[in-house]
């Protein structure tokens, strides 16, 4: 359709039909293929006529029925305006890749990249047209469960992949039939909740915002994010989906989108219980003079606009203005050609879990397991060992994670089966996540006490990851501690596999245990990914895009902090040095940092050299890292730069991830990397809120982690930033 003509359908809808599109509706409205009302619905002032005029609905998938409901839907709307089918595809649809802050540590754009495409194509033929993806909220706190939907604590890392996700999801423009479009969330800083308890208010300064948490919002809709969802959070004193401010001024003036916002569940009716709004008429006051659109189940613009806009021309004019922002986002889907573009059963039985897309999860997967311990390299197994299996993720299938609410493994997915691919396995798992039988645990050690090596498979469950699973101990559960316990008092060598959504406090199992691997949840393939990587058909090459604490008092904790007056002391009874920044009764780093990660080969970095020590906005710094690997296996290293700026006008990290990538490097092989910094990577907010560079020192790092250890100093010639003379 031509512009023209969207602006002319608005000009012919009722303001009955133009308050419909503003609201969207669950899946509850549309059993069985057809718009429904029963009882609890009727509450919401619901009749058949308004869900006839309803613009979008969430959470229903699958060619037949959304051809179904659509089709019963266009019979009744008197305008033939196609309903939207939005749902959270995250990290997958039917193929199920790893969690996002797993494929976060795969340090590699195009893994996540391909993961949203494959997501993408699935779901399309399935019948979706956006997904509630990415979620790009930076995160320090894993007590937060939705740091498995993050990808993690540092702002560059969060940005490239912000990027990604979106051009994953959404191609190249115009959106084919493979591609659906990409809602960015949450706006704003949904990833800050005070003590990591989920919906708690968020504090943070504007200039904090805009330093670490802004960016990664601003490269997703940089990369044309077609919608953007509001977070339930607070922020600035006001709740994110009534803020004028953020929405407003910096969502839509600064970082100039002009796509669709859509609220989170019901909050709208939220700003009732946050004390921002007396009622529900209030809320949609609030909410859509902040410029939300679309009224995502809270019913606050259906039920109360309608008379707000017969009283004030204002509020019709902004009923106008995101009426017409959501008949331009169905004419770029093409809804108004074809409303049933893209469902295609065939499709669908083709895509979903076919074998180039199992490839393709495995090998996310692979990329994203961390290898954290590896003593007396008892890893990788050899051929042929003989292994014994415990703990309560051996014979399972919980592998997939949270926002998997379509996925599907391949029954062959648990670590017990993968691994009796390779190895002679037995397996007894004695102890639940979080029970423990006495007589099954005896039985697991009886067993154990035949083999040398026993691999204890542990974690949390998915339950127990994603909105609304907020802990204060990120420990494994005791009955599993002490079955590891039991393991290694009778002297086993131990293998620990954890699987969790979040960043945990492996301290103890650190101690106990000859090697440990961090699996994530890997995905549908994400067994096969840990056997290859436990046998070594696979280098291990995730590195962690968080910060792990050896105790839960530690949080946050992560690695690029702010200069102090009294700088960070590494030990803990420090006598000569008491009034440093410090704990007294615990290490002050964590027990594995952020870009942390083995392989098995010997992968290490060499020398970190710059072709010009005086760099200017004209002339970006050439830096040269030489990696060497001193083994005779292949292997592979990400390598991370980092930037600390001696004298800053606000304080400074003590460094930040300014560039990053992952390379292979053959047996007994050195490889040479060229990075060139330009001046964009050196910019940060001042006090004013700009975001520039200053002339001035600095020093580049380089390493395999963010214990960088080769530096070296190099001056910026040309500070861009301008300060008027009065
Ligand atoms: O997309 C989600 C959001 O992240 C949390 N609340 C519900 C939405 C729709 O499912």
């Amino acid at each position: 359709m031509e512009n023209t003509q969207v602006q002319a359908l608005l000009e012919e809808m009722t303001i009955e039909e133009k308050i419909g599109q503003l609201g969207q509706l669950s899946a509850d409205f549309f059993p069985n293929g057809q718009a429904t009302i029963t009882g609890p619905m009727q509450a919401q002032h619901m009749d058949l006529d308004t869900l006839y005029r309803s613009g979008s609905v969430l959470g229903i998938s699958g060619a037949k029925q959304v051809r179904a409901i659509q089709a019963d839907f266009l019979a009744h709307n008197r305008l033939h305006i196609p309903l939207l089918f939005m749902a959270d595809v995250v990290h997958g649809y039917k193929t199920i890749f790893p969690i996002p802050v797993g494929m976060a540590a795969s340090f590699d754009p195009e893994i996540v990249k391909n993961a949203s495409a494959v997501a993408a194509s699935e779901s399309a033929a399935g019948g979706i047209h956006v997904t509630f993806a990415p979620m790009v909220d930076l995160v320090r706190d894993p007590r937060w469960g939705r740091v498995m939907e993050s990808t993690g604590e540092d702002t560059y890392l969060n940005t490239v992949l912000a990027a990604a996700s979106v051009q994953g999801f959404q191609g190249e423009a115009p959106l084919d039939e493979d591609h659906i479009a990409a809602c960015v969330k949450h706006f704003a800083a949904y990833g800050a909740p005070e003590a990591g308890r989920e919906y708690n208010t968020v504090d943070i300064s504007e200039w904090r915002f805009r330093e670490q948490y802004l960016p990664s919002y601003a490269a997703a809709i940089k990369a044309h994010a077609l919608l953007v969802m509001t977070s339930f959070n607070t922020l600035f004193g006001v709740p994110a989906t009534a803020n004028q401010h953020l929405m407003r001024d910096i969502l839509r003036e600064e970082l100039d989108f002009s796509g669709v916002l859509i609220s989170d569940w019901d909050a709208i009716g939220e700003l009732i219980n946050h004390g921002v709004a007396g009622d529900l008429d209030h809320a949609s006051d609030l909410a859509l003079k902040a410029g939300v659109d679309i009224d995502m189940m809270s019913f606050a613009y259906s039920r109360y606009l309608k008379r707000a806009a017969t009283l004030d021309a204002e509020t019709k004019r902004l009923i106008d203005e995101s009426v017409l922002r959501i008949l331009e986002l169905k004419n770029t889907l093409g809804l108004f050609e074809d409303p049933y573009r893209n469902i295609s059963i065939e499709r669908e039985t083709a895509t979903e879990l076919s074998p180039a897309h199992l490839v393709d999860a495995q090998h996310a997967a692979e990329e994203s397991i961390v290898l954290l311990k590896n003593a007396g390299q008892i890893l990788p197994l050899q051929p042929g060992t003989s292994v014994f299996l415990t703990g309560p993720l051996s014979e399972s299938n919980d592998l997939l994670g949270s926002w998997s609410w379509q996925g599907k493994s391949t029954p062959d997915n648990t670590i017990a089966a993968a691994l009796s691919q390779r190895c002679e396995v037995k397996s007894v798992p004695g102890v639940g996540y979080h029970e423990l039988n006495e007589k099954q645990l005896q039985d697991a050690l009886g067993s154990a006490h035949h083999y040398d090596t026993v691999i204890a498979c542990l974690g949390i469950p998915s339950a127990e990851s994603g909105e609304a699973t907020s802990m204060t101990d990120i420990r494994l559960p005791e009955e599993q501690m002490t079955l590891l316990r039991k393991l290694a008092a009778d002297g086993k060598r131990i293998i620990s596999i954890v699987i969790a959504g979040r960043p945990l406090d492996l301290s103890e199992v650190d101690a106990l245990s000859d090697a440990v691997v961090f699996g994530w949840f890997p995905g549908s393939r994400g067994a096969e990914a840990i056997a290859r990587i436990l046998t070594g058909e696979v280098e291990p090459s995730g590195r962690l895009p968080m910060s792990f604490p050896r105790s839960v008092g530690q949080v946050p904790i992560y690695y690029n902090q702010y200069n102090t007056g009294r700088p960070l002391s590494h030990t803990p009874n420090d006598a000569e040095n008491k009034y440093l920044s410090k704990y007294i009764d615990e290490e002050n780093t964590p027990l594995y940092p952020f870009g942390y990660g083995l392989g098995y080969a010997q992968v290490t970095l060499q020398s970190l050299t710059i072709e010009n020590t005086e760099m200017s906005s004209q002339k970006p710094m050439v830096a040269h890292v030489r990696l060497e690997n001193s083994s005779n296996r292949d292997g592979r290293a990400v390598v991370q730069l980092y930037l600390h700026q001696k004298i800053g006008e606000t304080v400074r990290p003590v460094k930040r991830l300014i560039a990053f990538e992952k390379v292979a490097v053959g047996a007994g092989e050195t490889a040479d990397l060229l990075f060139s910094v330009t001046e964009d990577s050196l910019r940060y907010m001042h006090t004013d809120l700009t975001n520039t560079a200053d002339a001035g020192e600095y020093e580049l790092l380089a390493g395999l982690s963010s214990d960088a250890t080769q530096a070296v100093g190099f001056t910026f010639t040309q500070g861009l930033k301008e300060k008027s003379d009065d």
